[in-house]
This record gives C-alpha cells, sequence and structure tokens, in this order.
C-alpha cells in the first residue's frame, strides 16, 4: 500500500495546528484575561527579546522562515519529505551515513531485545555492560587512555566543565566556542570559580586573559575542535604552547570532528597536536557516529572524578542501552576497511563541493571537515536564499541571529558520504544561481571569517 499523507496515521484529535505562531498569539491573549500568575508569566514570556523576534519571523514572513518544519519521511540516502516537498538534505550531521547502516540498525534492534528500551538507573547506582563495553571501544579508538559516556554533548559540557574545577581555579572560554561551553561556564562561576572569555581563535588574547585572571591554582581553556557554523578550526598548537606555560590545560569540544578529522576519524586534537597531553577531548556519539550522546576522553583519574562530581552523571540518566550497543557496531566500522572508505568518500565528498564552489564564484569558509558556510549577511536575504534553494529541491540550513551574529546570516552546508556527485553539483548550481538572483554580495574571498555560534 502506498504510504498516504502523515495526517492519516494520527489519530483525530491531533490538530497539528494546535502551536501555530498564530494559535499562539491568540492564546496568550485569552491566558493573558484569564489573570493566573502561569498566564501573566506566559503572556510575558511572549514578549521578551527573542520569543518577539522569532515570533514575528512565524507570523510575518511565514513564506520563507524555514524553522520549526516537520520532516515527514526520510527516502534513502540523503532524501527527506520536509513540511510537504522532497529535497536533497544537506543538513544532516550525520557525516558518514552510519544513521542508515544496516550493521548499525541491526545493533539498536539486538540492544533494544537484550536491555528494553532503558537501563532504568542512574550510573551512579550502575551501569549495563554495554555501556561499559562502548567507553572501552571508544578509548580504543581514539587511543586515549579513558571516555566518559554523557547523554549529549551538551549534558558533557554543563557536566563536566564545572565539575573538573574549585573556586581556586580559572576557565576561559573562546568568545565564539558552542553555546553549551558558555552555560557550563556560567555554572561554573555559580560555583565561585572566574571565568572570562577571550577574542575568537586569537592567541595573544588568550594568553592576555589568562594573565588577567591570575592568581589561580589551575585553568582550563575551552574551545571548539569545529567551529560549528563556520567549519573551521582552531590554532591547537599555539593554545597548547599558551596553556602550558600558564597552569592551564586544554578542552576541546570536538563534537563536528569525532568520527570525521584525523586518521580514522579520531578527530582534531589527535590530528594537530598528536596526543592527548594535557588535553581533554569532548566529542558526540550523535553526528559522525550517528548513535546518541556525548563523551569525555580524559584520564582514569578524572573519570572517576566526573562520575561523583558531575550533575548530569550523579542525577540524570544515561544513553538508552540500544545505542550503547550500537556504539559498538559503529567502533566495528571505524576500525575497518569499510570505515577507511566512508571516510576517504566524505573527504572526496567535501573536496567536490569546495571545488565546484570555488569555480561557481563562491567562497566557503570551512570546508575541512564536512561543513562549509557560506556568508549570506542580511537576515531576509539568509532566510529567501535558503527558501529558493529549497524549492529547487535542496534544504542547507539557512541560519541567522542567534546563532550566528546580527547581520551575519549563513547558508551552513553539511556533507556527509551518502550524498552523490550529482547532488552535490546540483546544490552548487543551484546556490550559484540563488547568488545571482538574489544580488548576494556578502560571499566575497573578503568576508570577515566571523561565522560563529554566539552567546545570547
Ligand atoms: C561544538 C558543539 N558542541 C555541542 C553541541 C551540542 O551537541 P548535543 O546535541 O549532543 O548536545 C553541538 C551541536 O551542534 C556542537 O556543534
Amino acid at each position: 500500500m502506498p504510504l498516504l499523507p502523515l495526517q492519516f496515521y494520527l489519530p483525530n484529535f491531533l490538530d497539528l495546528s494546535y502551536d501555530s505562531p498564530k494559535r499562539i498569539r491568540d492564546d496568550s491573549q485569552r491566558f493573558w484575561e484569564m489573570d493566573y500568575p502561569l498566564a501573566r508569566l506566559s503572556s510575558q514570556l511572549m514578549q521578551t527579546t527573542l520569543v518577539r523576534y522569532y515570533h514575528r519571523l512565524y507570523v510575518d514572513y511565514p513564506d520563507i522562515h524555514m524553522k520549526d518544519m516537520t520532516q515527514e519521511e526520510s527516502g534513502p540516502g540523503r532524501r527527506i519529505r520536509l513540511d510537504g516537498r522532497w529535497v536533497t538534505n544537506f543538513g544532516s550531521d550525520s557525516f558518514l551515513g552510519l544513521d542508515k547502516h544496516p550493521a548499525v540498525l541491526e545493533a539498536l534492534c539486538l540492544g533494544i531485545q537484550k536491555w528494553g528500551s532503558h537501563n532504568g538507573c542512574s550510573r551512579a547506582f550502575s551501569s549495563i555492560l554495554a555501556n561499559e563495553i562502548a567507553e572501552a571501544r571508544l578509548a580504543s579508538w581514539l587511543k586515549a587512555p579513558s571516555v566518559l559516556i554523557f547523554p549529549s554533548v551538551t549534558l558533557t559540557n554543563l557536566g563536566a566543565l564545572p565539575a573538573l574545577l574549585t573556586r581556586h581555579d580559572a576557565l576561559v572560554v573562546d568568545q565564539y566556542a558552542h553555546h553549551c561551553l558558555h552555560q557550563g561556564a556560567k555554572i561554573a562561576k555559580s560555583q565561585g570559580i572566574q571565568t572570562a572569555t577571550f577574542q575568537h581563535n586569537d592567541p595573544d588574547s588568550l594568553e592576555m586573559t589568562l594573565a588577567k585572571l591570575r592568581p589561580f591554582r589551575h585553568a582550563i581553556i575551552a574551545i571548539d575542535g569545529v567551529y560549528s557554523m563556520s567549519g573551521t578550526l582552531p590554532p591547537l598548537i599555539e593554545f597548547q604552547r599558551i596553556a602550558k606555560r600558564n597552569h592551564a590545560a586544554l578542552y576541546v569540544d570536538d563534537a563536528h570532528g569525532t568520527g570525521v578529522i584525523g586518521e580514522r576519524g579520531r578527530g582534531t586534537v589527535l590530528d594537530a597536536l598528536g596526543n592527548y597531553d594535557n588535553t581533554l577531548v569532548v566529542g558526540s556519539l550523535s553526528k559522525g557516529l550517528s548513535c546518541f550522546g556525548g563523551f569525555i576522553a580524559c584520564n582514569p583519574q578524572i573519570k572517576f572524578a566526573l562520575k561523583v562530581r558531575s550533575g548530569p552523571m550523579v542525577f540524570g540518566g544515561p544513553v538508552p542501552p540500544p545505542y550503547l550497543e550500537a556504539i559498538s557496531t559503529v567502533m566495528d566500522i571505524m576500525e575497518s576497511e569499510e570505515g577507511l572508505l566512508l571516510l576517504s568518500v566524505l573527504r572526496e565528498n567535501m573536496e567536490y563541493f569546495n571545488r565546484l564552489a570555488l569555480e561557481a564564484g563562491l567562497f566557503p569558509k570551512g570546508g575541512i571537515g564536512a561543513i562549509a558556510s557560506l556568508l549570506v549577511g542580511d537576515e531576509m536575504a539568509t532566510m529567501t536564499a535558503g527558501k529558493l534553494l529549497f524549492e529547487r529541491g535542496y534544504f542547507v540550513q539557512s541560519v541567522i541571529f542567534p546563532a550566528v551574529p546580527h547581520h551575519q546570516g549563513i547558508l551552513r552546508v553539511q556533507i556527509t558520504a551518502i550524498h552523490t556527485h550529482e547532488q552535490i553539483k546540483g546544490l552548487v548550481e543551484a546556490i550559484a544561481s540563488v547568488v545571482e538572483e538574489l544580488g548576494l554580495s556578502g560571499n566575497s574571498k573578503d568576508s570577515p571569517n566571523q561565522l560563529v555560534h554566539t552567546n545570547p
């Protein structure tokens, strides 16, 4: 039987328009009139800057905003049906395409059969064997001393940063590091740890910032391994030199480098520094490795300390068992010839995109791992460009504030190993035609390299 529209499968009472922005506006008016404290709170929330900004976007520009869409079907390869239209997805973090790999899907099913849908308690009490095996397999693949898995990279950073330091210590964060590193720093600050930000990828600013924070006992320098909006990398060698002469350690959130950068995809740190001396690496299980969760690679003392000091580890639940089982299968793939082949196809696809983009007069940032960004600038132009690409059969994320600074909107292209050359060529041609059609000037050789994750 052919697939019917999604609504056919939903119970009648489930009205998908219930949460529509228009309805939210009407409801907030109604709740305000009811005058309960919660009603006042809801209405006041609707007046906060970011909510007003996005609400206006949804209500005033329903045809171009490309936010809050519904993926109704996932087809073969990178084809998806998004808000009723079949498009090629260039917004997927599953960089090696392992989300569709038969062995990974089988491992997920086996994991459910073996352990059920969840393991029932915090890891402070017990961990299922699959969790311990997954950590050992990750450590062996990374060539790291040990690994501790958290339910996400966000929870890794929120949990580890405050737990690693005490009130005698300091934490400095790159101004454009991922939002969750800054959130982790806020929690650390609330516990009396000195915190500061330094200018993006700037060794001088890092050194000055550390100098200003003295005296401290230890410091941690928190940065991204791959900046997720620009696809660019930090100057790890210089940062490590600065760290070592300032009683500091590096803490690298390599969410987008895990499974992608370096030999066998072991990440940016091993690739740039050749070892993990004086460095903690956070990686993602949900992106290149197509499972679920985050992890920190560290020495056994730190692993032990985090298991007892880190809030999400002690008071929160773990990654569900099927995903823990699948991690071992993903490790089998990463250590096999097939893993090497997938990585080489991904790299070849990225190079192909970069080459075609340059030939078409486009100047993407990044393009080293699996992310390349094209600066558009103006918010309306960025959203219109995304919409036109969508209508031509390609989904790329059109990213605007707060993920990037105001007026630095980007088209963020994520390349995977299961894109075909034909799809990549089609995308570049579509981008070039949209750039011409809209007269976009932001993308040039000289455009500022500031495509970042801002922290409102
Ligand atoms: C550098 C970085 N850290 C953390 C995250 C969030 O990861 P998670 O979804 O596992 O919390 C992302 C997501 O894109 C990221 O790019």
